[in-house]
């Protein structure tokens, strides 16, 4: 089974704290050792957000800010391929051919941005199109994809579940309301629609929950599956 983990950097790295990386280096060794191929595709977080808005004051134009962005994620993969025994590719690779090639290699690929005017959201379902990912899930600090945003408004509601093509709707729905956070991006949910590669988005602070839901399907997050994927869901117990 083909796997990608998209690690949101507040999740993988808030405050620098290794034993979080180790424990998610832990989570992915244990996915490599159940027989999984896997791609880590890791966030910025708040570094990359505080290198941004310092470069934005200095007067960096926006693509400028992105590949500072991009940089950041790149740090935060190196934390996790530190954290990573054999077996895993040496360098974040920097575009999707050289994480299919990684892959094929039968080597775990850690990557962070590739490209200005996009976040790791789009990266992480790229790469899961690219390789033809059975499972991607986004391991974010939210407990998954709701109604509006759950910080604004009080009766946000959870979906469990959702086809690709109600995520982008509901997503746009999101980007529309300035300021409130969807927890996946609109390019990222056009990208599984496309795709049709079935995704979880999990809250991933506990690194495994993300483990739980790969092995077993069993999470609190929302499922997406995109039309194409059937409900034939049997391959978590493989
Ligand atoms: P993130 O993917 O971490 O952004 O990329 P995010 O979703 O805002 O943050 P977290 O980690 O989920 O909290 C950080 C920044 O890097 C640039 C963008 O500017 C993005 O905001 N970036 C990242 C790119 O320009 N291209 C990429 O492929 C990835």
């Amino acid at each position: 089974m083909k796997v990608v983990v998209s690690i949101g950097g507040s999740v993988l790295a808030p405050d620098l704290d290794s034993p979080r990386v180790s424990a998610y280096a832990d989570v992915v060794e244990t996915l490599v050792d159940d027989g999984c191929r896997v791609a880590a595709v890791v966030g910025g977080g708040g570094v990359a957000r505080d290198y941004i808005g310092a470069a934005r004051a200095l007067g960096a134009n926006e693509i400028e800010l992105d590949q500072l962005g991009i940089d950041v994620t790149r740090l935060n993969a190196r934390l996790l391929i530190a954290a990573l025994g054999e077996g895993v590719a040496t360098a974040p690779a920097t575009d999707y051919e050289e994480a299919g090639e990684i892959l094929r290699n039968d080597d775990v690929c850690v990557m962070g941005g590739v490209a200005p005017a996009q976040t790791t959201d789009a990266v992480s379902a790229a790469v899961a199109e690219y390789v033809g990912a059975d499972l991607l899930v986004y391991a974010t600090s939210v407990p998954g994809v709701y109604s509006d945003d759950p910080n604004e408004v009080a009766d946000a509601e959870q979906y469990p579940q959702l086809s690709a093509a109600e995520l982008v709707d509901v997503i746009a729905g999101l980007e529309m309301n300035a300021g409130s956070s969807a927890p996946v991006d609109l390019l990222a949910a056009k990208i599984i629609q496309r795709a049709g590669t079935r995704s979880i988005v999990l809250d991933g602070t506990k690194p495994e929950r993300v483990l739980d839901a790969v092995r077993y399907g069993d999470h609190d997050g929302t499922d997406i599956v995109p039309e194409a994927a059937g409900d034939d869901l049997t391959y978590w117990a493989e």
